[in-house]
């Protein structure tokens, strides 16, 4: 994981260049905040600065304040910590012996204990434990006898591993220096500046047009240039700029006090533009003749649960069965990734679902990828990409990206069955205008357990684990979502005196449901409902519209939990939004 931003500049937007990377690290936060650094060419001084925090970025924010520096180039992190513990030492940038070159990266260098070795040999000092810091000192070496890309691609071609990679030195002050293998890296375009960073969101303010840079490209960029090249030869990246289909607004909590209230309530507006948007794609019609065959989904976290609500509906209509597989699984079965293979990933970066799509491309197989963020590394490698049109989502734990995956998927179930789905968005904005009183209060009881089942059956059972996850991911309170039916073999072995059990209301079987309640509730546990008439009220719906009448409840509930907590929903401990290692 780990966000990073760089830019280049020029004239007076020089002495902004600190304010705007910390801008773009505050939108990167989601990806990580273990720690937040950042490095600067002080034009005045005619060297290298750098500030580190470990912590989130605003702790980094309250360290710059009132610093006035003229930049022309500049580099920005923040972690989520793989090797070495999070403090100050292993925060980026990391620096060579001299001071000459800062480094930011993402990613895992796999030989860098080899590298590490060799360097210390020649007389290389390290300060930290990370994989990172053996960047800035082979660079510093290729630098003794090249000029600075030169040196720069050729100490990129020792590494192994994956990684977006970002450099600055002493030595030219003009250019941002940028490799990539495997993790996401973008460049944007502004009028007086250029900027590279993992993802778009974070150019938005600044940029009017991004590209994404491929795997195995290098680079460059000035504040009026941007120079690729791979293997040798230069690339044309022209074309690949767009323009975000986002606003920077959209990447801003408006006057909501967290971005997660802010996405949950985004949540109607974000079903009815994948609605539209995907009933006028002209993909489908291609899409729909693949699903005819045989079809492998592959997904992690809220984007799995998502694919769970869609082949439990091509079951149910079409007795169709899909295979479903944890992406993080999925490589353990590669003869299974062949003929169609549906991805889905918010963010389009998950490492384990870019891992499978690859096995599944090797075999031959064709994949669609159900991708919230354009110019992602799957909307670029799946074969056809369909959008959720969710708008940026900053907040870690998935919400809007969840329901606008379920709208598209049973937007092709609907088309598939002939089975309508109506007004989804308008269930939505009910569900959420009804429940949240009762989840507020909910959460005020349930904020102290330990422990509690989330239960469903049937359409509400894939609710059932999505509220569990949320519950657990920002409120951490250990929530685990099971079967209704299923609970009794084993798992009701911890009910007992004021132990807590959801339950994911279905109209297709409240007799089941009413069974488990009764059970659980005779030996104590106290028993909430989400559902009509629940303890938590939600709009009545048939099983095929479920997800969008009785998730927001379980959002609620886990949003003001975590508040009510004292947590921060948007950024829980040990999480980040797009999980880019294995
Ligand atoms: C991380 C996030 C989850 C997300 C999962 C898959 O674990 O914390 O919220 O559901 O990755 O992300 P994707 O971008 O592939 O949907």
């Amino acid at each position: 994981m780990c966000g990073i931003a760089a830019l280049a500049t020029t004239g007076e937007t020089k002495k902004q260049t600190v304010r705007i990377l910390l801008e773009a690290l505050r939108s990167l936060e989601y990806r990580g905040y273990d720690s937040a650094g950042l490095a600067v060419y002080d034009e005045d001084e005619g060297r290298i600065k750098v500030w580190k925090r470990k912590g989130k970025v605003e702790t980094l924010v309250r360290l710059l304040r009132g610093v006035r520096i003229s930049a022309p180039i500049g580099i920005a992190h923040t972690r989520w910590a793989t090797h070495g513990v999070p403090n100050e030492v292993n925060a980026h940038p990391h620096l060579d012996c001299r001071g000459e070159i800062a480094v930011v990266h993402n990613g895992i260098i796999s030989n860098y204990l080899e590298l590490k070795k060799e360097l210390i040999e020649k007389g290389h000092v390290f300060k930290s434990e990370t994989d990172t810091e053996v960047f800035a000192h082979l660079f510093e070496e290729e630098m003794k006898s090249k000029e600075p890309f030169e040196a720069f691609k050729s100490a990129i071609s020792k590494l192994e591993g994956y990684y977006a990679i970002v450099a600055i030195t002493s030595k030219d002050p003009e250019r941002v220096f940028f490799a990539r293998k495997e993790s996401p890296l973008i460049v944007g375009k502004g009028s007086d500046l250029n900027m590279v960073s993992s993802d778009i969101a974070s150019l938005l303010r600044y940029c009017s047009k991004v590209a994404p840079i491929e795997d195995g490209e290098v680079g460059w960029l000035t504040w009026r240039e941007i120079y690729v090249e791979k293997n040798g030869e230069r690339v044309a990246v022209g074309e690949r700029f767009f323009r975000p289909p986002w606003t920077p607004e959209q990447a801003t909590k408006g006057n909501f006090p967290h971005f997660m209230l802010k996405e949950i309530h985004e949540q109607g507006t974000a079903v009815k533009e994948t609605l539209m948007s995907i009933s006028t794609d002209p993909r489908v019609k291609e899409v729909l003749e693949l699903l005819e065959g045989r079809v492998v989904v592959v997904a992690a976290g809220t984007s799995l649960h998502a694919g769970m609500v869609f082949s439990y509906a091509l079951g149910k209509l079409l007795g169709k069965d899909v295979i479903l597989l944890d992406s993080s699984e999925a490589y353990h079965l590669e003869k299974l990734l062949k003929d169609t293979v549906i991805a889905i990933s918010q963010s389009g970066e998950t490492y384990d679902t870019l891992k499978a799509v690859r096995i599944a491309k090797r075999n031959g197989a064709k994949v669609i990828g159900v991708v919230n963020v354009l110019g992602s590394t799957l909307d670029r490698e799946a074969d056809i990409s369909l959008y959720t049109r969710a708008g940026p989502e900053i907040g870690v734990a998935a919400t809007k990206t969840f329901l606008s995956q379920v709208t598209l998927l049973l937007y092709l179930v609907s088309r598939m069955s002939g089975v309508e789905l109506k007004d989804p968005h308008l269930l939505v904005e009910s569900s959420i205008r009804k429940s949240i009183g009762y989840a507020r209060s909910l959460a005020e009881r349930l904020k102290e357990k330990q422990s509690m089942f989330v239960l469903g059956t049937g359409a509400s059972l894939p609710i059932a684990y999505e509220g569990a996850l949320k519950i657990k991911e920002i409120s951490y309170v250990h929530a685990e979502g099971y079967p209704a039916g299923e609970a009794k073999h084993g798992p009701i072995a911890l009910a007992e005196e004021g132990f807590p059990v959801l339950i994911a209301w279905t109209p297709e079987d409240e007799e089941k449901l009413q069974v488990a309640k009764e059970e659980f509730a005779s030996r104590g546990s106290e028993v909430y409902w989400v559902g009509p008439r629940g303890d938590i009220v939600a709009p009545e719906s048939d099983w095929l519209h479920l997800p969008f009448t009785i998730t927001p409840p379980f959002q609620l509930l886990a949003y003001y939990m975590a508040v009510l907590k004292g947590y921060d929903p948007d950024k829980p401990r040990n999480l980040a939004k797009s999980v880019t290692v294995h």
